[in-house]
């Protein structure tokens, strides 16, 4: 009987586990290029005037995003690091974890790494998926992150996002699906779609998208600030792997001449 019991119990686990992905809400794809300095100092400029009033990225130096991301110390002094802090200082916050906890229900992590632990595609999608619902308390709720702790401080930018009905294309397996007869999408009504209620915010629905992909670049380059760095080393190596090689190959040939 036992044996049945548990046998029965892995039969059915991947099921839930199915039923969890499809709850999930899906990530949407972006593409981050660590190269782009201009869309990474972008992203930092973001990340100091809209998240560091809540999230330190503790792990990392101001002097060494300007030195990375090719940002003047003045500039950046004027306007990355408002803390009162100096450049040489980790970017820290004020804001202590027991207070936040009392205002937002969970205090704000640190930032540096977080890119790592979500993804960017989930950072990206959770950055936009706020929207306006009455029963919580800061007034928004968000798609990849139910009943988030964390107000939308992006508002002003990206406008009121609202969740309403909207038709959608029905897609099976992938494919959008037409009507055989006529060709016109066959569409059904979905009630969980977003929609941000026009000119209520001061960028349009694609320079919202690029200023988020840009922040999210700026949180993948924090989480690893070598990776570029590790990237053009990589290469000198190999390099001079090959050229040694060569090399090598030249010795042997004249040591083993005479033992032939
Ligand atoms: C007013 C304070 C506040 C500001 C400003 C703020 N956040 Fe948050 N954030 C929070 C709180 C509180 C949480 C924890 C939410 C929870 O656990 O329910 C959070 C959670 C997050 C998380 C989820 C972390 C995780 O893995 O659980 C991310 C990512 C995040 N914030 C990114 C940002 C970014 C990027 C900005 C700037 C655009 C920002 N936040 C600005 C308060 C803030």
């Amino acid at each position: 009987m036992k044996k049945q019991i548990f046998a029965l119990i892995f039969a059915v686990l991947p099921a839930f586990a199915m039923a969890q992905a499809a709850l999930e809400y899906p990530n949407d794809p972006v593409v981050v290029d660590l190269k782009d300095k201009a869309a990474l100092q972008d992203g930092a400029k973001t990340f100091a005037n809209y998240c560091m009033g809540c999230h330190s990225a503790k792990f990392q130096r101001y002097e060494r995003v300007a030195t990375d991301l090719g940002i003047p110390t003045k500039l950046m002094m004027d306007n990355l690091v408002f803390t009162g802090a100096k450049i040489g200082e980790h970017m820290k916050i004020g804001m202590q974890p027991q207070d936040a906890k009392v205002w937002f229900g969970a205090a704000p992590p640190d930032l540096t790494l977080v890119a790592r632990v979500r993804g960017t595609d989930w950072l990206y999608t959770y950055l936009r998926t706020f929207y306006e619902d009455p029963t919580r308390p800061w007034g928004v709720n968000n798609k990849a992150f139910p009943a988030v702790g964390m107000p939308n401080v992006l508002a002003d930018l990206q406008g009121r996002q609202v969740i309403g009905c909207k038709q959608v294309q029905v897609v099976e397996g992938g494919k959008k699906q037409f009507d055989p007869l006529t060709g016109t999408p066959i569409t059904h009504e979905d009630c969980h779609q977003l929609t941000v209620v026009p000119k209520t915010g001061k960028l349009t629905t694609e320079q919202f998208d690029e200023k988020v992909k840009n922040l999210v670049s700026f949180l993948a380059y924090s989480a690893n600030p070598v990776k570029l760095e590790s990237q053009r080393i990589g290469t000198y190596v190999l390099l001079y792997l090959a050229f040694f090689f060569v090399f090598a190959y030249l010795l042997k040939r004249e040591y083993w001449k005479d033992v032939h």
